[in-house]
């Protein structure tokens, strides 16, 4: 596929009724089903993607992979800090030779919402003139980071350009993404772990939540 992408929307409805509740870190995490009240103060987490769910996905987004790519050596390009988890999961699933690079961009302030305003932090490295890209992000919200990535590099000339997003919410899109490889598609809520953080908090946790403040 060249610069010019197909769109492609994903109708994959998230599982909401999972039942799950511990402490971390002092920070209660619960399920929403449950309606539990949080700690005084405390953001509250709600159980919205199993670790079960995400490797389902990462299994079959790997397999589609696995289909397109057979016979290539295609770059796969992480954009950090985010996708590091995903990254590290997906590929060990990938039958095909890859290389792996980095790209670390930053979107948004210190807090739950967008600044608005993409800053590369760490640039690409290797040359990928004529080469097979996949595109590894953790989630596509205003589609405003993806799309100033993409540009950037098309103007590297590649051979093909693909992206492959664990989460989307196109609830919040500003500008259109077509998204090659799509994992789940997200409420318009702010959401952590797997990666994703929260003014850098929760990256470590092994599923997915979203955030509520309590008053
Ligand atoms: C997050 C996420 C995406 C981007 C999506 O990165 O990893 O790259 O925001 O948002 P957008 O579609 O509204 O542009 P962030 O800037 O928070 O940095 P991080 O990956 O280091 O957490």
């Amino acid at each position: 596929m060249s610069c010019s992408r197909a769109r492609r929307l994903s109708t994959r409805k998230v599982a909401f009724d999972l039942l799950l509740s511990y402490h971390i870190k002092g920070l209660e995490i619960s399920p929403r089903a449950k309606g539990e009240t949080a700690l005084n103060s405390q953001p509250k987490l709600n159980l919205l993607l199993s670790r079960q769910e995400i490797q389902a996905t990462i299994d079959r987004l790997a397999s589609e992979l696995n289909r397109d790519y057979h016979g290539q050596n295609p770059i796969l390009i992480g954009v950090l800090k985010g996708s590091f988890m995903f990254m590290a999961n997906l590929i060990q699933l990938l039958n095909f030779p890859i290389e792996v690079e980095f790209v670390r961009l930053s979107s948004y302030g210190g807090g739950k919402e967008s600044s608005g305003k993409i800053k590369v932090v760490q640039g690409l490295q290797a040359p990928i003139k004529g080469r097979d890209i996949v595109v590894i992000e953790d989630i596509v919200d205003t589609g405003l980071t993806i799309s100033f990535l993409l540009d950037y590099l098309c103007r590297k000339k590649p051979a093909s350009l693909r992206l492959c997003a664990l989460t989307d919410k196109p609830s919040r899109r500003q500008v259109p993404v077509t998204i090659d490889y799509l994992g789940f598609t997200v409420p318009d809520k702010f959401i952590v772990g797997y990666g994703l953080d929260w003014d850098e908090k929760f990256r470590n946790l092994p599923d997915i939540y979203y955030v509520e403040l309590e008053d």
